[in-house]
């Protein structure tokens, strides 16, 4: 791995897969393109500089990474999150008292739904949207409630030549207004007057490894900018099905106090609310990024 500081902080590296061996952390991947399971590491700790880059490193590599067995305190939480970046403030789900970073994953018997239950990459409305999130889970379903990834670089790059140049330079509008609007009132959160909406380009690259991902969601996109709607809605459809190809993903088969951090960059998620009547609950940390290039 090469490593040299960069305009995201003073911790961030730009990482490159050279294929060196880990010395600090085991990475055991979950399939050859997305999802690697880390060991040898107590979040809790202080990390040491090593500890560190080794861990982004694996977050680049594997766009989204997985720590079991992690009985860290918020603070701690909020602390590691600290490490790759700002923290991101949701504009509208339910944070923990006196921790507006500290986000609520909540399900039970009396939801009327659960987060994050389609694929989307999270709150791609945003400016700037996250660059990734580290959600803790504490309290699991007997079964159930699994969380997939998928590959948005694969996805990409499994476009066809023409379908590529179509979207080159092409941007898309997200919109967190029909989503988030009345979406939190079982919670008791009153809605705010409005909800982030920003227009982003449908291919972007990533800061850190270069790489091309597709940068469309189900969740918040709502179409394509100068094109006519019945076309957007056509092309939109197809990017949505190409990318929810298995062939993509990995699928994450939580316990309790196992931590998932994942690169909202590169990578889309969907939660599975499978577990009726049973209870799921934790929180997400969520880093601040920058503007999609
Ligand atoms: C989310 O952050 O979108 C929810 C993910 C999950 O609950 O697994």
């Amino acid at each position: 791995m090469s490593s040299i500081a960069n305009k995201d902080g003073p911790r961030i590296r730009h990482v490159v897969d050279d294929g060196a061996p880990y010395e600090t952390i085991g990475v055991d991947k979950l399939t050859p393109i997305i999802g690697a399971e880390i060991t040898g590491i107590d979040l809790g700790k202080t990390l040491t500089n090593r500890q560190f880059d080794e861990i982004h490193r694996a977050l680049a590599e594997n766009l989204v990474i997985f720590f079991r067995d992690q009985h860290i305190t918020p603070q701690q939480h909020l602390a590691f999150g600290r490490l790759f970046g700002e923290l991101h403030i949701h504009p509208a789900a339910p944070h923990e008292e006196g921790e507006p970073a500290l986000m609520k994953i909540h399900a039970d018997k009396n939801s009327p739904r659960a987060n994050g239950e389609g694929w989307h990459s999270d709150v791609s409305c945003d400016e700037e949207p996250p660059m990734g999130s580290i959600l803790h889970i504490k309290q699991c379903p007997p079964h159930g409630g699994d969380t997939l990834f998928a590959s948005m670089y694969a996805a990409y790059d499994a476009l066809s030549e023409r379908m590529k140049t179509y979207l080159a330079g092409l941007n898309a509008v997200h919109d967190g207004e029909p989503v988030y609007r009345g979406l939190y009132a079982n919670h008791g959160i009153a809605d705010k007057p409005k909800y982030p909406r920003a227009e982003h380009p449908v291919v972007r690259t990533h800061a850190v490894t270069g790489k091309k991902a597709l940068y469309v969601n189900r969740g918040f996109t709502t179409h394509l900018v100068g094109i006519p709607r019945d076309e957007s809605d056509a092309i939109l459809n197809y990017l949505y099905d190409h990318s929810e190809n298995p062939l993509f993903q990995c699928r994450f088969r939580w316990t309790e106090n196992a931590i998932a951090f994942w690169d909202n960059r590169c990578a889309q998620h969907r939660a599975m609310w499978d577990y009726w009547p049973h209870t799921r609950y934790g929180n997400r940390v969520t880093i601040k990024g920058e503007r999609p290039f």
